[in-house]
C-alpha cells in the first residue's frame, strides 16, 4: 500500500495520470461560498468561514469551466467500475451535479451529510444550513461498482432500531448520513493552535465512504486533498491514495498526519460481511467425511424423511430428489424449494444437529 501526496496543480496533476488507473475517486472542491465580508457572531466575535483564496472565482462561467476540466480529467483517469464521490453545499451542488451528468457520469445515489453540530445562521435571517450534499457517481449505468452493502448495514447507525441492534441485526443504510463536523482534536491545528483548514471534513464521513465503495488495496483519488483525510481513513482501511492539493502547508501538515495514522485489521476494513461463503457441496462434504452415504435425514421435530445419496441428493418415498426440493415436498408447503440448510439434521452421538452447522465445521477447513 502507498500513500502519495502531490503538491501542485489538479489539473496538470492529474493529466499526468494514466487512464482508467483509478479505484474511487472522493472529491472536495472548491464550494465558491461567495461569503463577503467579515461574519460575526451572535456574540459579536468574527466567525472563520471560508474565505479562502483557493475558494474564489469571478463568475459563474469561471466556476463551470474549472468544474467541467477537473471532472473531465476524473473521468479519464477512473477505472471503467470504479466510482467517484463528490461533495458539495448549496453554492456549488447544482452546477456540479447538472455538468457530472452532460459529461456521461451515471448518478448512483445522492446523499445528504445532516450536520449534528452545524455552524448556527448567526443573523437569524435564513434556514440554519445543516447539511452538504454527495454526489455518488460511475462512469456509465453498466458500471459494475464496488457496494459492499453489508458493511454499509454494519455502518449504518443512523436509522437504528434498538432492538434489532442488539439481535445484531441491521437496517439497511439510507441516504440521509448523521454525522458531526470535523471538532475537537480530530481538527488539525496550525502552530498558533488555530484551525489549519477552513473545510476539514470528519474522519467518520470518509471512512464510510471509503468502506462502502472500495476494497483492500484499491487505489483512491483526492483531487482536493487539503488536511488530507481521504489518505488518513484510506490507509486506516487498507486502501491506497492519491492526494493532490496545491497548497504546501496543507501538503506538510498532511503528511505528518497520514504518517502516524495506523492500519486496522478490522471486519469493516475487510468487508468481511460481503465476503461470499465458501462453497461447500454435500458431495465434497461427502468425500471429506462430513455426511455419510445412506444416513438419515430428520426433521428438527425428529421425524426421520429421507435417506442421503451418494451424489448428494436425498432418497425421499423412493425417488432421488435434491435436498431444496424435498424439503418443500416433505414440508408440503407450496413453495417449490425451501433452503435445505434450515430444514435438515442428521444425528451425532444420538443428538440432532443442524447440516447448516456441520457445513459450517467443514467450511472451516477449506
Ligand atoms: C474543500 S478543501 C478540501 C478539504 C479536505 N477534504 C479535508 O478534509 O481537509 C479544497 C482543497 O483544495 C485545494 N485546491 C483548490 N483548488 C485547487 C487546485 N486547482 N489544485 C489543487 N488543489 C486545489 C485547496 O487548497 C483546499 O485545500
Amino acid at each position: 500500500m502507498y500513500h502519495k501526496i502531490i503538491n501542485g496543480e489538479t489539473l496538470n496533476e492529474m493529466q499526468k495520470m494514466p487512464a482508467k488507473s483509478i479505484d474511487l475517486i472522493f472529491a472536495d472542491p472548491p464550494y465558491w461560498m461567495r461569503t463577503e465580508g467579515v461574519l460575526k457572531r451572535v456574540e459579536g466575535t468574527d466567525y472563520n468561514g471560508c474565505a479562502d483564496g483557493w475558494d474564489q472565482f469571478n463568475s459563474l462561467e469561471e466556476y463551470e469551466e474549472f468544474t467541467r476540466k477537473w471532472l473531465t480529467e476524473c473521468y479519464r483517469v477512473l477505472k471503467p467500475n470504479g466510482s467517484i464521490w463528490v461533495i458539495g453545499g448549496m453554492q456549488c451542488i447544482y452546477t456540479i451535479g447538472a455538468i457530472m451528468q452532460q459529461l456521461g457520469y451515471w448518478i448512483i445515489n445522492d446523499v445528504v451529510w445532516h450536520k449534528k453540530n452545524p455552524t448556527p445562521n448567526f443573523m437569524g435571517t435564513r434556514l440554519n444550513n445543516s447539511h452538504e450534499t454527495l454526489i455518488w457517481a460511475t462512469k456509465s449505468k453498466k458500471a459494475k461498482f464496488t457496494f459492499n452493502y453489508k458493511t454499509a448495514k454494519e455502518l449504518n447507525i443512523d436509522t437504528v432500531d434498538e432492538d434489532d441492534f442488539q439481535k445484531g441485526s441491521r437496517k439497511q443504510l439510507g441516504s440521509v448520513w448523521k454525522i458531526a463536523v470535523c471538532q475537537g482534536n480530530e481538527r488539525i491545528k496550525d502552530e498558533n493552535g488555530e484551525k489549519l483548514h477552513s473545510t476539514q471534513k470528519p474522519e467518520e464521513l470518509l471512512y464510510r465512504i471509503i468502506a462502502i465503495s472500495s476494497n483492500k488495496e484499491d487505489v483512491i483519488l483526492d483531487p482536493f486533498g487539503g488536511t488530507m483525510t481521504t489518505a488518513a481513513m484510506a490507509k486506516k482501511l487498507g486502501r491506497s491514495s492519491i492526494m493532490i492539493e496545491k497548497d504546501t502547508q496543507y501538503c506538510e501538515y498532511g503528511q505528518r498526519r497520514i504518517d502516524i495514522i495506523e492500519y486496522e485489521d478490522t471486519p469493516i476494513a475487510n468487508a468481511i460481511f460481503d465476503q461470499k461463503p465458501k462453497k461447500a457441496t454435500m458431495p465434497d462434504m461427502i468425500t471429506a467425511g462430513y455426511f455419510t452415504t445412506g444416513e438419515s435425514f430428520y426433521f428438527r421435530n425428529g421425524e426421520e424423511v429421507a435417506t442421503l445419496l451418494e451424489d448428494g441428493k436425498l432418497l425421499y418415498q423412493g425417488q432421488p430428489i435434491d435436498m431444496h426440493s424435498c424439503a418443500a415436498k416433505a414440508r408440503e408447503v407450496k413453495a417449490k424449494r425451501l433452503n435445505g440448510f434450515d430444514v435438515w439434521f442428521v444425528k451425532r452421538n444420538s443428538e440432532l444437529v443442524s447440516i447448516a452447522t456441520i457445513r459450517e465445521k467443514y467450511r472451516q477447513t477449506i
